[in-house]
């Protein structure tokens, strides 16, 4: 029989040659991998987010890092941000891992992130208070059709609506992008909730060039509305790099799209030149009206799988 792996809170992590670096604090889970994927690791500047794959022995009393290790220490590696993330109850840990309650976390959903704790309910809260409606619901079932308003209250919609972002193409300068926030609207059964969201916007200065549409765009979008990236003048990425979740950040002097958490390194036209990122950068469906308005369909995407399958 395998021995349980044992992933103890506060010891040391020590880098090839035994030198701590920084203490264990937490650990993240990958919803979707089902798998632990990062480290946070207290050093002397704050917490820091090491992935997996940089660890080569876990005891009881230390971790220990592959000598592929920044010789920096961890301080290039990304800065974990507590309030992004939330507690993965004990019930959904992974078989064959001893971990502390409260030591394992993953990613809040990003609605939530991007609305901030004050303005949003966490997913916990929203469940109890899902529960309690549903409850109360039941009670007036004489005058509600209990299966249509069960069916409505537990499906999570996806916003299929045209969104105008209160931009003008010809405003937009050419190869190069553009991060352009707007307000949407996120639907979760009966609760609509203003988010605020952003989305990179790439005019092209020659449409018809062969490397102004990423293969994700010529294959078009797996939706079941069948939306397509319709105006070859424009291409327009979600924030969310399809690895695990980050933002991947224009850099003009590369001319490319860098995400800072594992470093994945994308095109112009989103698609994916090295790094862990199984697929390009998701492209969002957009048209233009006649007098250069923009408008596009926001949606997200499960992170971390070849397929590019909405999330729902
Ligand atoms: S989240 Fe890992 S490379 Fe972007």
């Amino acid at each position: 029989m395998t021995e349980p792996v044992v992933f103890r809170m506060g010891i040391p992590v020590l880098d090839h040659s035994g030198k701590q670096v920084g203490t264990l604090e937490q650990l993240v889970f990958h919803e979707t991998q089902k798998k632990i994927v990062e480290l946070v690791v207290r050093e002397l500047s704050g917490l820091r987010r090491l992935p997996m794959d940089l660890v080569s022995e876990i005891s009881p009393s230390s971790i220990h890092l592959k000598k592929s290790m920044n010789s920096d220490g961890l301080s290039k590696w990304p800065i974990f941000h507590p309030e992004d993330y939330e507690e993965v109850p004990s019930w959904f840990f992974p078989p064959g891992a001893h971990i502390e309650i409260g030591a394992l976390v993953t990613l809040k959903p990003c609605d939530l992130r991007e609305l901030g704790e004050d303005h949003a309910m966490s997913r916990r809260d929203f469940m109890a208070k899902s529960t309690v409606v549903v409850a109360s619901m039941i009670g007036v079932s004489l005058v509600v059709p209990i299966g249509g308003y069960i069916l409505t209250a537990t499906q999570t919609k996806v916003v299929d609506h045209w969104i105008d972002l209160g931009i003008n193409l010809n405003a937009l300068p050419t190869d190069t992008p553009i991060s352009h926030p707007f307000f949407g609207t996120s639907v979760s059964g009966w609760m609509k909730v203003p988010v605020s969201r952003s989305v990179w916007l790439i005019h092209h200065s020659n449409p018809n060039a062969p490397d102004s549409k990423s293969e994700d765009q010529i294959k078009g979008m797996d939706s079941p509305l069948e939306l397509k990236n319709s105006d070859p003048r424009i291409t327009v990425l979600s924030p969310v790099c399809p690895h695990l979740g980050c933002a991947p950040q224009w850099t003009p002097e590369q001319k490319e799209f860098i995400c800072p958490c594992h470093h994945s390194i994308y095109q112009l036209n989103g698609n994916r030149v090295s790094g862990p990122a199984p697929r390009p950068m998701d492209s969002l469906p957009v048209r233009v009206s006649k007098d250069g308005a923009i408008s596009i369909v926001y949606e997200q995407f499960v992170v971390g799988i070849p397929k590019k399958v909405r999330l729902s």
